[in-house]
């Protein structure tokens, strides 16, 4: 095997935790690189200039001045360093061109949960600059082998680089999630510098629009997705949302390759958003934290009570619909509901509406709470996943860490994750919690009222925690096939 030792990758992404995160996205894009980085593999981030990242993000500065793109406003690149704590660092670019980025509210939308009308420009200018650095008609010297992209935001540089002539590295374009596609009206192409042709079927033409996920999924060298089974399920109706044709056709250069979780932030061992550290050793502890969420929370503080929790976007992938249809059961169990996430306004006012109905008995945080996010994880005995697809998920793994065993459907990551708790799973000591299928109201019900059977026979409940925190869920093994399929690409 050729050494890794000299590998280059621009790894180009919309969110990086701590700065900016609405979901795994964020996580992974902190994680992934710091774990490659580890590997010997010289990996730097490419990220819009959002001010939480130009006001965290150290050792700012002035690499190069973007004065005249074409289709774009001017724009500096910027380098810095992303620290994520004391030990990881990743070096990154950032793009500061303040009438794209340099706003409040989010990265993708408004505070009212409007799209941002300017997102073609906003991302085709994160795809134009990682094409740009990634081609030898960068203005600077470092230039990567790969340029490896992250959903829809970053699709259009497999096809800016697709139509440059020159030198270019070579492309990975990641699914973290299709359902979000980029779609824009059919000018758009154009106007974002692409040339007429590309605006077609064997090109970056989705039902009529445009779309930035497809352009990087027809021109990537190579695809990959975030789990095994997700890589599967998009190539058929109806988790290929329109794209199942096309991503049949490349299946050979489809690769899933499992999400890790990191081990510095997720570990309740040292978790400082926690109220006692735990570890398998000293699971009592873990209680504490059980009755910090019921009193922060309002509910009532009964250590005996099954705690359930949810930590979540609010929609109808995620199944927050099948969690609202299953709350009285709930409460009747009895069994408590800690929920916090965010969403449409119309699924928030339903869950307030629980709620109020059954005051002590399920609690609704509304927002994005990184810290309350840790302590639901530590706090709750088991963790509720009901979601209809989910291309990775990262909470299952956090719950099977933190000894809180998830309830999931059996589907993408999920399914790659979690193991039943059966007779035999408990036999061979895989089991780790609690798998349902279809994604329906009654089996997501099923399979909670088997959680909590075995919640209480204490001795069994206890083996079930364990398993999950035994489980090795680090980066090591999916940082180590990214190098692989880095090195192939090379070739
Ligand atoms: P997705 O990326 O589809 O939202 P993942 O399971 O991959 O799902 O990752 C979700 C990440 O976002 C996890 O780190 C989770 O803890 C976090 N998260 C989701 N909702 C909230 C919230 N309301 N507050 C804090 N963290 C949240
Ligand atoms: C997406 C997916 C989620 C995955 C995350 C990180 O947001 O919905 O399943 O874990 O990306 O890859």
């Amino acid at each position: 095997m050729r050494s890794s030792q000299e590998q280059r990758v621009l790894f180009i992404t919309p969110e990086v935790f701590p700065f900016c995160k609405t979901g795994g996205l964020g996580d992974v894009s902190a994680a992934l690189p710091a774990a490659l980085r580890m590997l010997n593999t010289d990996v730097r981030l490419l990220l819009p200039g959002y001010p939480q990242v130009l006001a965290g993000a150290k050792y700012q500065y002035q690499v190069f001045e973007f004065k005249e793109l074409a289709h774009f406003p001017p724009a500096v690149l910027l380098s810095a360093r992303i620290s994520l704590n004391k030990a990881e660092h990743i070096p990154a670019f950032i793009i500061d061109c303040p009438g794209l980025y340099r706003r409040d509210g989010g990265p993708y939308m408004d505070e009212y949960g409007r799209d941002w009308p300017d997102n073609a420009l906003r991302f085709g200018l994160l795809a134009k600059i990682g094409a740009i650095l990634s081609s030898d008609a960068s203005p600077i010297a470092w230039r990567p082998h790969i340029a490896h992209c992250n959903d829809w935001q970053s699709g259009l540089t497999p096809a800016y680089l697709h139509f440059h002539s020159g030198k270019k590295a070579a492309t990975v374009m990641t699914i973290h999630n299709l359902a979000f596609q980029g779609v824009f009206p059919p000018g758009s192409a154009v106007q974002l510098g692409l040339p007429p042709a590309s605006f077609d079927i064997n090109g970056v033409e989705y039902y009529g629009n445009m779309s930035f996920l497809k352009a990087g999924l027809y021109y990537a060298d190579h695809i990959t997705t975030v789990s095994p089974s997700y890589a599967e399920e998009i190539q058929t109706e109806p988790l290929g949302f329109g794209l199942q044709g096309l991503l049949a056709g490349r299946r050979q250069s489809i690769t899933g390759i499992i999400n890790g979780i990191s081990l510095n932030e997720w570990d309740p061992a040292t978790d400082r958003n926690v109220i006692k550290n735990y570890s398998s050793k000293k699971l009592p502890d873990k209680s504490v934290n059980k009755l910090a969420v019921q009193h922060e929370l309002g509910l009532t503080e009964s250590p005996g009570v099954p705690l359930l929790g949810v930590v979540s976007r609010l929609n109808h992938q995620k199944g927050t619909d099948l969690l609202i249809d299953i709350a009285p059961q709930l409460a009747a169990l009895p069994a408590q509901l800690a929920i916090l996430g965010n969403g449409p306004a119309e699924l928030e006012h339903r869950l307030a509406m629980l709620a109020l109905t059954y005051p002590g008995v399920i609690a609704v945080r509304m927002g994005f709470n990184e810290r309350l996010s840790h302590l639901i994880e530590a706090g709750a005995d088991c963790f509720l996943m009901p979601s209809r697809f989910e291309p990775c998920g990262l909470n299952q793994m956090y719950s099977q860490r933190y000894g809180t065993p998830p309830v999931v459907h059996a589907t993408g990551g999920l399914k790659d994750t979690v193991v039943d708790c059966t007779p035999q799973t408990l036999a061979n000591g895989s089991a780790s919690g609690f798998v349902f299928a279809p994604s329906t109201a009654d089996e997501l019900m099923g399979a909670i009222k088997r959680a909590i059977e075995t919640y209480h026979d204490k001795k069994t409940w206890q083996r079930l925690q364990k398993n999950g925190m035994a489980k090795d869920f680090s980066w090591n093994a999916s940082a180590t096939a990214y190098r692989e399929l880095y090195l192939t690409l090379r070739g």
